[in-house]
């Protein structure tokens, strides 16, 4: 999935870091991906490592329920269907106007042209659906987040956006004529008893502990939830209140204070000074609310042995690109040894 600072080109440079600085990598056991976003990092590591994630969004927390949770693709066996369960999905059709319909496709009031009229259709008939299989007992939990993954994972794929939610074009994208199709998800078996969370990163770092936590927090004061909230509320699917042209829920309960200019240095320290971790590795982008100065001498205030400062060059998310200062824009990425 296309997401704001999401670490997919980055994976092999994080790997590096670690292999360069932990001698003992490969013995450790638990890493810990707090600000997961789209579970890509947590993947990567699967092999290697028992995984922790968390992130504040809860569309979030259901690909991490299946991408980090998950060891195998669930069986479904209560549905007792001979098809693979994305292919059964495929083949429904559904006349069901619920919310999706009403609020985000041109079939609602607000003419709001996120999705096509059809795909906002199969959208609230799967969720729907899985709801009713879940409260009737025919899927459990873990089965229920994976179908809901699927449908986070094939939305952005027929949306009508230029990358993120926080607006739809004013015309049709060729893409959304397409019919959303679910695809099955690539889960890895690391034979672990992974554990996913949707809480605020300050919060649950005084109730776990491990080997490795990895910090990429937002750098900016770009929210997420505004950018991805048609997500979210089709993970939730829960009826919000929603508002203004472009029908986003309300979100005061997923504030971040690492949005903000003057509260993001103490979040920052206060989730370092609380974890209980042997290592910590940060990415933080050169442009931060957080100046590159002020990172360093917080990393050093608690590092024990291990210092090291990496600047990786990378190229700037599209939308925000300027041509001017392109080249100055890089990834810093810090280690630690902390216990
Ligand atoms: C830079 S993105 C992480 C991207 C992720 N590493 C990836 O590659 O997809 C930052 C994430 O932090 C989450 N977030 C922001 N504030 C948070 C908080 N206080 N606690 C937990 N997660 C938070 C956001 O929802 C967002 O998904």
């Amino acid at each position: 999935m296309r997401f704001i600072g999401s670490k997919r080109l980055l994976l092999k440079n994080i790997e590096y870091v670690i292999s360069q600085n932990i001698t003992e990598h490969e013995k450790l056991n638990t890493f810990c991906d707090i600000f997961s976003g789209t579970t890509i990092v947590s993947q990567y590591f699967k092999n290697k490592y028992k995984i922790i994630s968390n992130d504040l969004l809860y569309f979030s927390y259901c690909l991490q329920k299946s991408y980090v949770e998950l060891n195998q693709k669930p069986n479904f066996k209560n549905l007792d269907m001979s098809l693979e369960v994305e292919e059964y999905l495929n083949n429904l059709s559904f006349t069901q106007k619920g919310f999706i319909f009403k609020n985000y496709s041109p079939g609602g009031k607000e003419d709001r042209k996120y999705l096509s009229k059809e795909n906002a259709t199969i959208i609230d008939g799967l969720r729907v659906c899985f709801e009713n299989w879940l409260s009737k007992k025919k899927i459990s939990d873990l089965e229920y987040f994976y179908l809901v993954s699927l449908v986070i994972e094939a939305t952005p794929f027929v949306s009508n956006i230029a990358g993120t939610y926080g607006a739809y074009l004013k015309t049709w994208d060729k893409r959304s004529f397409k019919k959303i199709e679910l695809n099955p998800l690539n889960i890895i078996d690391n034979k672990k008893n992974n554990k996913s969370y949707n809480e605020d990163c300050n919060k649950l770092i005084k109730k776990i502990e491990g080997d490795i936590l990895y910090l990429d927090p937002p750098y900016n004061s770009r929210q997420y939830l505004p950018n991805y909230h048609l997500l979210e509320t089709i993970a939730k699917y829960d009826d919000p209140v929603i508002k203004g042209k472009t029908g986003i829920r309300e979100y005061k309960n997923q504030k971040s204070e690492f949005y903000n200019k003057s509260f993001a240095e103490d979040a920052l320290e206060s989730l370092i000074e609380n974890a209980k971790f042997k290592y910590i590795v940060l990415s933080y982008n050169s442009e931060g609310i957080i100046p590159e100065a002020k990172l360093e001498r917080l990393m050093r205030k608690y590092s024990k042995n291990v210092f090291n400062k990496y600047k990786i060059n990378y190229r700037r998310y599209k939308k925000d690109r300027k041509t001017s200062d392109k080249e100055k824009l890089y990834e810093l990425i810090h280690i630690i040894d902390k216990e």
